[in-house]
């Protein structure tokens, strides 16, 4: 298909319909290559015509989206990513530019990060180096903190969820399954996300909390150092019952201070892991930040210096 040349029959946010509205927004882009295709999406590279900067462009077919019942995956990217944004938005969060409908698709507008994910990264290299597995994670920890900081749950991080941008940096994608928190405490009774991420409350209380973003943190670093889940298994049923049962274990050589931060954040009770206490309490996100195996990140200037080499 051609989305470039689709009529826009509802053109941008509410509040745009002005008279003196520009004309329908898909016109202002030229669409490129497909950069990735997902269950219910396909993101193309994609050129603002009037300013020649690109963009990725993620499109959900309506239909296809119905039929699976996913469209409210749709509403809920859109919500998440408009409330990071109006928050003031994250270097390590994916920027949601514009967006817009027409008959068959939603369209929405982001930055583009051209280097791949973390997922490929760890295809290509099959591991990482500690320096680059500690780089990706406090930028990880960081984004994660903004995004909780503004009543935001992901519920999937996972390195293809990593997108890397031209300076290598993190930038956090797919907002599809999050949960917008609009009260202090968000519950949700479906299985939403990827079977090897699952936090174990999530399969017993169906409770998510933030606390289940710091579980996925922890397999997540995991899988960066040792090139494995931590959790595997034939069918998800099985990989669920090493989970509740905290079976995993660490290969040969695996750093002993990742595997501290891996074990204070694989832990069951939600409230007991590292960073999980509320903001300004002695166990909030303060205190992840403070594990030893981040004492070599400068925090504050994390998103202006140069990426570590992929060694
Ligand atoms: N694939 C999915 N989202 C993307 C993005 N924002 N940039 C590049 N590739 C992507």
């Amino acid at each position: 298909p051609a989305p470039s040349r689709m009529r826009m029959l509802s053109p941008g946010p509410k509040g745009s319909r002005s008279r003196s509205r520009p004309p329908p927004l898909g016109r202002d882009f030229e669409m490129g290559n497909v950069l990735g295709e997902g269950a219910y999406s396909t993101v193309n590279l994609a050129k603002n015509t009037q300013t020649g900067q690109e963009f990725a462009i993620k499109i959900m077919y309506k239909e296809h989206l119905r039929r699976h019942n996913k469209t409210n995956m749709a509403f809920v990217e859109k919500d998440a990513l408009i409330k990071i944004q109006t928050a003031g938005g994250h270097p390590g969060i994916v920027r949601l530019e514009r967006t817009w409908q027409d008959n068959w698709s939603f369209f929405y507008v982001l930055s583009l990060a051209r280097n791949g994910d973390i997922q490929s990264l760890l295809f290509r290299l099959g591991s990482l180096s500690l320096t680059c597995a500690r780089y990706y994670a406090a930028q990880l920890v960081d984004a994660v903190a903004f995004m909780h900081s503004v009543n935001v749950i992901h519920r999937d991080l996972k390195p293809e969820n990593l997108l890397l941008d031209d300076a290598f940096r993190i930038k956090l994608t797919d907002f599809g399954t999050a949960k917008v928190l609009d009260c202090f405490d968000g519950r949700a009774r479906t299985f939403v996300g990827t079977a090897q991420y699952q936090a174990p409350e999530l399969l017993t209380a169906s409770h998510t909390t933030r606390s289940s973003d710091l579980w996925a943190i922890g397999c997540n670093i995991y899988q960066m150092i040792a090139g494995r889940f931590p959790f595997f298994g034939p069918s998800d049923y099985l990989i669920f019952e090493k989970i509740k049962r905290l079976d995993y274990d660490f290969p040969e050589g695996f750093d002993s201070q990742a595997k501290d931060i891996v074990r204070k954040l694989l832990v069951l009770d939600p409230s007991q892991r590292l960073g999980a206490g509320a903001p300004g309490t002695e166990n909030d996100v303060a205190a992840l930040k403070a594990h030893p195996l981040f004492a070599p990140v400068k925090w504050d200037t994390l998103w202006t210096d140069p990426a570590p080499p992929h060694e």
